[in-house]
């Protein structure tokens, strides 16, 4: 097969940031997909309903929202049920960071045990939570660490949607087979690539993330569930973009900017797996079940001819930067 269309793709996990940059990658990802759940890590952070309106128009100022929908999130932090209430027509979900273990997320909760009050609330009222899923052990442990918190989250909230972003780990896809109120997004990059990719040779800056891509064993995991089309699993790229001079640096900033070749490369990984039947499930209508949304009817096609990512988009270097990709996108409605 040398073409194929996609309806409708999604990407459940990304950075849109704000400002410039926001100008710059907003329509890229809105070029490509139907729709995309919106990170709040902003500085300072979204977690007021006056915020994330105002966040929500100048998202509509920098790219089409008619073709596109920006599925905003709030910042986890205490909140009532009333403001919650007052929210849940404008959110997609509730997104929670530990604090300080990533970009953005010096606001995140230091206390998970202080949050029941507040995960007992969007239970209540049907709103998904989303979870960055590390703890602040050693780098490479601390996902698998954090297992034991979803667990808990999911006996003590089963109503709850919960879904555990941007999995690395075989320990992750198997606590995915144990509660049915576990989802999980899976980007990109840690289909792709493994630790050595990062750190194996010259230090690749440009694929230094949160979290750290893993072993060989943990990128098969993921594999497998996402060219089975898992109906708990999703795409979500964490398309996260730093400016070149915050990631080729002393103390390189973390992120994994994919969003303009997201498309191609998923394209390119499935059919060499001739698992390209599954990846509309992957990439949209897994996601379009599990949160009970309905983007806009978008089809797009790839076909099989080669191109050459550029070197950067604005400031930002993207995934894969200067290498030529086996398939692109040729039609767009
Ligand atoms: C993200 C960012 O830059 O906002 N960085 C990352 O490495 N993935 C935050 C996040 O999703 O962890
Ligand atoms: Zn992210």
């Amino acid at each position: 097969m040398d073409e194929v269309t996609l309806e409708s793709p999604l990407d459940m996990h990304l950075h849109l940031r704000d400002g410039d940059m926001l100008a710059v990658v907003a329509p890229l990802s809105a070029a490509d997909f139907a729709g995309a759940v919106v990170m709040p890590n902003l500085v300072p952070p979204v977690d007021t309903l006056a915020a994330l309106m105002a966040y929500r128009a100048r998202i509509a100022a920098a790219c089409d929202t008619t073709r596109f929908s920006p599925w905003l999130t709030l910042f986890f932090r205490a909140y009532g049920y009333d403001e919650l209430a007052a929210a849940r027509s404008q959110i997609i979900g509730v997104k929670l960071y530990p604090e300080g273990v990533t970009t953005n997320s010096a606001a995140g909760v230091r206390d998970l045990h202080g949050i029941d009050a507040t995960l007992a609330h969007l239970e209540a009222l049907g709103i998904p939570l989303l979870v960055h899923g590390e703890t602040h052990g050693f780098v490479m442990d601390r996902e698998r660490e954090f297992l034991p918190v979803f667990r808990r989250l999911a006996r003590q909230f089963p109503r709850l949607t919960i879904v555990m972003e941007h999995i690395t780990t075989r320990e992750a896809v198997e606590l995915l087979g144990e509660y049915d109120n576990l989802h999980a997004t899976i980007t990109l990059h840690h289909l792709l690539i493994t630790l050595d990719d990062v750190a194996g040779g010259l230090l690749q800056p440009h694929l230094f993330c949160k979290p750290i891509a893993k072993r060989p064993e943990d990128r098969e995991a993921l594999l497998r569930i996402a060219l089975d089309g898992h109906p708990r699993v999703m795409f979500g790229s964490d398309s996260a973009p730093h400016p070149r001079s915050a990631k080729e640096a002393a103390g390189c900033a973390a992120g994994v900017f994919s969003a303009p070749v997201a498309l191609p490369a998923l394209v390119e990984l499935f059919a060499s797996h001739n698992a390209l039947p599954a990846l509309q499930r992957f990439v949209s209508d897994n996601a379009q079940a599990i949160y009970r949304v309905t983007p806009p009817v978008r089809r797009i096609t790839l076909a099989r001819a080669p191109w050459r990512v550029p070197d950067q988009y604005g400031a930002v270097v993207p995934f894969g930067a200067g290498t030529s990709m086996a398939w692109q996108v040729v039609a767009r409605t």
